[in-house]
């Protein structure tokens, strides 16, 4: 397919990178393509970043049928630019308009058309420690029509922001709030998919959350109330007795690619990694009888994010002694190693711009 390139005039000034945080700013070129029966995905174009325009009757506005991916690029020592397991996210993607009857796309024009924005971009590219560009791709469905069924037109976008760490508290632990009131998603639904319906939901725990001095909510599963599933930012990790414990994937839980990162790198180090059911009380017992050792998130954007307290009706669990842990330690030093080309990628994790 012809990609067509229209440079802007108008360069924006670029940040301090002392001066990033998360998902403020914005590059000065975006991608978009187009789907429409008769021509299938057509009309590839970088752009000026501009804002869509769109007709207030367009399906996604009214039945949120949209699905979005985050990653990131980051610059290496030497200057050079590089991709973090890119295809993964391509795929999941893919998996997430399989679930919203939208139209898939075809990898490679996927990772070509993105490769080509970072090249244009490449100066937003931020060189500091713990700063990277991070990339937002989203689809959208686009017909002007307010009955409910899937739309025939959508508009595919990758969006570049430079960004430092997601949470204000950096690489020190969070405060995480469990809640039985509210529940992300169930299985059978849409938890699984990147799909912004998923965070909508996740809004009004998170916000009684904030009021009561919690960084984030962690959700118990839909149907029982006793499993942990995953933080809607972050998958989580627990650390009992040595051993690393992730919620297994149910359908209800977001397949992320730094918790699959975690579980590669915990296992070729001999660690013990396992995937299973857990639940809250588990590790309220485990907490009771000192054998949890740590908890910590991961995520793309919030990399591998150490927990400090988990609060769950009136019990507070304090985890460690206010630190990061020394295993969520070692799994952000090897990911960030990786990432930003300081170590050997043993697993072919990275892709170059
Ligand atoms: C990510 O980690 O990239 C996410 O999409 C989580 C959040 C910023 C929505």
């Amino acid at each position: 397919m012809d990609l067509t390139i229209t440079m802007t005039k108008h360069l924006k000034p670029k940040p301090d990178d002392s001066e990033l945080n998360f998902g403020t700013i914005f590059t000065d070129h975006m991608f978009n393509l187009d789907y429409h029966p008769d021509q299938r995905w057509h009309n590839a174009r970088i752009e000026p970043y501009h804002c869509i325009e769109m007709d207030p009757a367009t399906m996604v506005l009214h039945y949120g049928q949209a699905i979005f991916e985050g990653l990131k690029a980051f610059k290496t020592s030497s200057g050079g630019i590089q991709l973090f397991r890119p295809m993964e996210n391509i795929r999941r993607m893919n998996r997430s308009a399989h679930a919203l009857c939208m139209k898939q796309m075809d990898e490679n024009l996927f990772l070509e058309s993105l490769k080509a924005l970072i090249r244009i971009e490449k100066d937003w590219v931020p060189g500091a420690p713990g700063t990277s560009l991070y990339i937002r791709p989203t689809c959208i469905a686009m017909d002007p029509f307010l009955g409910v069924r899937s739309s025939y037109t959508f508009r595919f976008f990758i969006i570049l922001s430079p960004v430092g760490a997601y949470y204000s508290e950096g690489f020190n632990p969070i405060k995480i709030w469990v809640t039985k009131d509210h529940v992300r998603a169930v299985r059978g639904g849409l938890g699984e998919a990147k799909t912004p319906g998923n965070y909508a939901a996740s809004l009004y725990a998170a916000q009684k959350a904030h009021e009561a001095g919690y960084t984030q909510v962690l959700w118990l599963d839909g149907v029982e109330l006793k499993y942990v599933e995953e933080v809607g930012s972050m998958n989580i990790f627990f650390v009992i007795n040595d051993e690393i414990i992730t919620p297994i994937l149910n359908g209800s839980i977001l397949p992320g690619i730094t918790r699959d990162s975690v579980i590669e790198l915990g296992k070729k180090w001999g660690m013990k990694v396992t995937e299973r059911k857990i639940s809250i009380d588990e590790i309220i017992e485990a907490h009771s009888s000192r054998k949890l050792q740590e908890i910590f998130g991961t995520g793309t954007a919030a990399v591998v994010s150490p927990v400090g307290e988990l609060k769950y009706d009136d019990k507070i669990i304090t985890v460690g002694d206010g630190q990061a842990g020394p295993v969520a330690h070692k799994f952000f030093d090897a990911i960030t190693d990786i990432q930003y080309g300081r170590s050997k990628d043993p697993f072919g994790w990275i892709v170059p711009v």
